[in-house]
This record gives C-alpha cells, sequence and structure tokens, in this order.
C-alpha cells in the first residue's frame, strides 16, 4: 500500500494548476446516463474515484473514451444493465448517483445500499424517498435498492436535510419525469449548479439550481452535449491551508475564488493576505497564523469538506479555535493522528478545541478519510522532521498527482510503495 513521505519544514511557493471538481465531475458522469447520445466532458480529473465511476458505467453499457488530456466522451446508447453491485458501491458512496438515472432512462434500476463509511452512517432515504415521490416502486431487499418506474411522474419534494447527492440524483431523474418536479430544501453547492448547466446543455429544463428550491419540467428525452468541469474549490481551499500553514506564498490557477468565500473570508482572518484574480488565487502567509474557529453547514457556509484542513491550520496558528461539525457525526478522527504530531485537540462531542502549539514534530501518521488525509498532509509539510502518512488510497480518491503539485511548490513529498 502507497505511503507518503513527507519531509516538513519548508514553506510552499509557486504556481500550480487546480484540477476539476470530483464532486462535479461525479454526478456528471452520471448524467451520461440519461441519453443516447453521446456526452464529451472536459477538465475531468484523474483521480481513483472518477475511474471507479467510469468502471461502474462501463460495466451498465456506457462506451467510455478518453479525449485528450483531461477529456472524455461517454455515449449511453448501449445501456442495457441497470445494476450497480456491492462490489463497486461499497469502494464509493456517490455510486448511489446511478440510481436517479437508470430509474429514469432505463424504468428500473438495482443498486448496492453503500452501508456506513468512515465519516458516520450516511443512508440514502432522501434519494429513495424522493424517488417514491415520482412513482417509483422501490423494494429495499438484501441490500439491494430495487427501483422500477414506467415513466416517472414530476412531484413536489422536500428533503429532510440538504443532501448535495441527494439533490443530484432526484433532479437527475425528474429531467425524463412527466411533468413539473420542484425540489424543496434542495442543496445550493456550486457541484449542483454544474451538473444542472450540462443537464440543461443536455436540453433539460431546469431554473433554481443554486437556490433551495429546483424546478425541473420532465422532457421526452435528453441529448448529447460538450461540458467542462468546474474547478475544484475543495483541492482549491485545501493548497490554500498547506500555503497559509507552512508560512508560504502561492498562486493557484484554472481556478476561482467564486465558490469560496467563507474559507477565503477565514484564512483572512487567520492573518493571510489573498488576492482573487479572474482564474486564480494567490495567497500570502503571515509570520504567525491566528486561530480562527469555524462552524461547517450546507453551502454557502463553510463546508464539511474543508474542516479536517483548518484544523491543521489552526494546530500551528496563535490562539484557541472552536471547530464544530454539524454534518457528519464521526468526522473528527484526523484529530488523533494531528495530535501524533503535537496538536493539542480536545474532542467534546462534536466541537474540537484546538490550541495552536508552536511547531509540530513529525511522526508516523494513518490516512482515515479524503479529507483527514489532507489535513495530516498539510501537518505533516507543516511539522519538523519526516512524516510518514499510510493508507494514501484515501488521498489518490480526491486529489490528483498530490505529490507532483506539492513538489512543483518545493515541498519535499516522496510517494514510496
Ligand atoms: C456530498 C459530497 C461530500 C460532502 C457532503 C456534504 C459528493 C460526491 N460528496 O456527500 O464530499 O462531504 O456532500 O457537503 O458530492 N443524509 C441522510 N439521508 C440521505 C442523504 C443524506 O440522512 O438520504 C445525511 C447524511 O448522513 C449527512 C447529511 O445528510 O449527515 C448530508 O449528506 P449529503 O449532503 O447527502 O452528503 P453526500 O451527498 O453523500
Amino acid at each position: 500500500m502507497d505511503k507518503l513521505l513527507i519531509q516538513g519544514g519548508q514553506p510552499l511557493a509557486g504556481e500550480v494548476a487546480i484540477s476539476g471538481a470530483k464532486n462535479a465531475a461525479l454526478p456528471i458522469l452520471c448524467a451520461s446516463l440519461l441519453t443516447a447520445e453521446p456526452l464529451q466532458l472536459a477538465n475531468v480529473p484523474h483521480l481513483n474515484d472518477i475511474s471507479t465511476m467510469l468502471r461502474l458505467l462501463a460495466q451498465m453499457g456506457v462506451e467510455v473514451t478518453l479525449d485528450g488530456a483531461d477529456g472524455l466522451v461517454l455515449d449511453g446508447k448501449g445501456l442495457n444493465n441497470p445494476l450497480a453491485s456491492y462490489e463497486m458501491v461499497k469502494t464509493m458512496r456517490a455510486s448511489i448517483l446511478v440510481l436517479g438515472p437508470l430509474v429514469a432512462r432505463c424504468g428500473e434500476a438495482r443498486v448496492s445500499l453503500p452501508g456506513g463509511c468512515a465519516i458516520g452512517a450516511r443512508p440514502v432515504d432522501q434519494h429513495i424517498k424522493g424517488l417514491q415521490a415520482m412513482g417509483a416502486e422501490i423494494k429495499v431487499e438484501q441490500g439491494y435498492v430495487h427501483a422500477k418506474a414506467s415513466r416517472l411522474k414530476g412531484a413536489r419534494i422536500c428533503t429532510d436535510m440538504v443532501t448535495v447527492t441527494g439533490t443530484e440524483n432526484l433532479m437527475m431523474a425528474a429531467c425524463l419525469a412527466e411533468g413539473e418536479t420542484i425540489i424543496e430544501n434542495a442543496a445550493r453547492e456550486p457541484e449542483v449548479v454544474d451538473l444542472a448547466n450540462c443537464l440543461i446543455s443536455m436540453g433539460a429544463r431546469i431554473s433554481g439550481a443554486g437556490t433551495d428550491v429546483i424546478r425541473i419540467r420532465g422532457v421526452e428525452r435528453l441529448t448529447g452535449a460538450q461540458h467542462s468541469i468546474m474547478p475544484d474549490r475543495i483541492e482549491t481551499g485545501t493548497y490554500l491551508c498547506a500555503a497559509a500553514a507552512t508560512g508560504g506564498e502561492i498562486r493557484l490557477t484554472r481556478t476561482s475564488a467564486a465558490y469560496l468565500d467563507t474559507v477565503v473570508d477565514k484564512l483572512m482572518d487567520a492573518g493571510c493576505d489573498i488576492v482573487t484574480e479572474r482564474d486564480a488565487i494567490r495567497l500570502k502567509a503571515p509570520s504567525r497564523l491566528k486561530s480562527v474557529s469555524l462552524r461547517t453547514a450546507p453551502y454557502p457556509a463553510f463546508p464539511t469538506d474543508m474542516q479536517a484542513q483548518f484544523m491543521a491550520v489552526n494546530a500551528v496558528a496563535e490562539g484557541v479555535a472552536t471547530i464544530r461539525e454539524t454534518i457528519f457525526e464521526n468526522r473528527f478522527m484526523h484529530a488523533v493522528e494531528l495530535m501524533r504530531l503535537g496538536a493539542d485537540i480536545q474532542i467534546e462531542g462534536s466541537n474540537a478545541i484546538v490550541r495552536g502549539v508552536d511547531r509540530l514534530e513529525g511522526a508516523t501518521v494513518m490516512a482515515t478519510d479524503l479529507r483527514a488525509s489532507a489535513s495530516l498532509v498539510i501537518a505533516g509539510l507543516v511539522a519538523r522532521g519526516e512524516t510518514l502518512i499510510d493508507r494514501i488510497y484515501h488521498l489518490d480518491r480526491g486529489y490528483e498527482r498530490i505529490e507532483e503539485k506539492l513538489a512543483r511548490l518545493g515541498a519535499r513529498v516522496k510517494r514510496v510503495h
């Protein structure tokens, strides 16, 4: 299993390009299931989660062709096997995103339940309830969701909580339903908007994406289209945090601060100097960061996917920060690993109290989930001496060529097999 070896203590400096957003690309790949015509995508990140999704789509009969360095063409005309097996879904929860498109286009789907994951129970009841409201007949048997509908019907759906993939699944299903669907309490995440824009290019009639009420007027069929995936705001935020924590100065290109207001504000509160350009962001860290407290919540509030990285930032800042996690019940596993590097963190339920220390010392740590891994990388870059991060397959799920990008910024990072 690959590990990452980091020789810490080097401020990050230089310029690096940000990849396409994993969380926008995953649902957009699934949108290919909705049409028998080719969907041509650009700026698709090279990530393990993307490869997993492509394998899953290929198993269903979607033809996948590479198109240049970061492009893909997905052709769903041969779609003939509306099944997502446990073997596929257990490795990636986002596989549930095939459910809505499959029922809408094939009239049936068999998709394994994702089950638990490291950061919490994460049920999919809202996805199921929404499809039932659209007239799908759903049975959950032997760990599989079996859904059937000759044609879905538009419905008014109000989700019990804000769910990102839930909103995306239902929005995709509604595109081919008969009549109008209204999703209330919809997720407002930029990735939902990117998916909606792709669907609209395919002929879908969607309004309100980016607000908490999305209206979809179903059409008979969708067509092929071209779409470029938005930049990854979480990758962007992660590199900003790494530069901030190491006292560095970087410029991130092919990205935008447009969807990162809360993250940029927190980094400025911590004392960073941030300049936003049209397609780039520059950050210069202060000589010592100040602690910043935060609370995670659905967009446009502070993203849970940036919580772990800010814990690493606060670990070496001056002062005491409280980090409150409100989305997932078990998303502080990185805290104990950060403590192995010398961080002073106390967990009280869904609050983490982080007392900044003057320095961290390298150690061997273990990555437990994707963003937890990112926080360990940041801490390893700050720590004196050598940090060895085990189980970095989590990182490869969501960060493209991380060691190469960090090395370009002057970090001493090596992948060891
Ligand atoms: C998406 C993101 C993930 C991010 C999360 C929250 C993708 C592929 N993943 O995950 O990176 O951390 O949003 O911003 O886009 N819930 C239910 N029932 C449901 C659905 C959700 O109880 O049917 C709960 C979850 O357990 C969680 C909360 O709602 O506590 C939000 O989850 P959700 O927004 O659905 O997360 P994902 O879409 O899985």
